[in-house]
């Protein structure tokens, strides 16, 4: 099955890089990310604890991946709780399970994360490292906070950008790092409609 992986440090455009390229091929689209977080969401919501891994594994076990919603799932506490269970190992296996089955269905997959063409899909037909410095990251992020009127101070957002990427490369199961055969994009000083257009070149040129 033809599969594009996508992988990236947070904040750093991959989300809306992935909608766009599933849509340009007629792909279907999964953001891995989801999974941590919708995982982490059933854990608090249940009052259950974030440190078991036992427990965070056979909730991931029995994750739905339709109708994973970033809307509903984009609370800080959520991405935090999510970063802390996304270094149990056990839980890494439940979920990449359920991510490969995904990255079977056809026309085609799209598939972006931070391990995706290290370890979920290592045989991907494409893979793209999206990154962006950490200032131009939280900026954005910074903006689209307030975009959608809610209130933040660019210094603590930049803070958590940076811890949200040490914990990302420095876990030991599949830590964030380029996959060998990866096409680094550095968006940090292009536009969207730039980043697209660079990643269809190196997509079309794959294909
Ligand atoms: O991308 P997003 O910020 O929604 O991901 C939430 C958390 O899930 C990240 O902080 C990261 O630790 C984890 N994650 C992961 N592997 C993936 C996708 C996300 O460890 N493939």
């Amino acid at each position: 099955m033809t599969t594009i992986a996508i992988d990236g440090p947070a904040a750093a455009g991959k989300g809306t890089l992935s909608r766009l390229i599933a849509e340009a091929y007629g792909f279907h689209h999964l953001d891995t990310g989801l999974t941590y977080r919708a995982t982490a969401k059933a854990l608090l919501d249940r009052g259950l604890p974030l440190d078991d891994e036992a427990v965070a594994a056979g909730v991931a076990r029995n994750l739905d991946l339709s109708g994973l919603d970033r809307t509903l799932l984009s609370a800080h506490d959520i991405g935090e709780a999510a970063s802390k269970i996304a270094v149990m190992p056990a839980v890494r296996r439940a979920l990449v399970e359920a991510q490969r089955e995904f990255a079977e269905r056809a026309p085609g997959t799209v598939l972006d994360g931070r391990d995706i063409g290290t370890v979920v899909c290592p045989d991907a037909v494409v893979k793209l490292y999206v990154t962006a410095s950490a200032d131009v990251r939280a900026r954005r992020r910074y903006d689209e906070i307030i975009a959608n009127g809610g209130a933040a101070e660019y210094d603590a957002v930049f803070q958590d950008v940076r811890r949200r990427d040490e914990r990302d490369m420095g876990r030991l199961d599949s830590p964030l790092r380029p996959a060998e055969n990866a096409h680094l994009l550095d968006t940090s000083e292009m536009s969207i409609e730039a980043a697209f257009s660079a990643a269809r070149s190196i997509i079309e040129a794959a294909l």
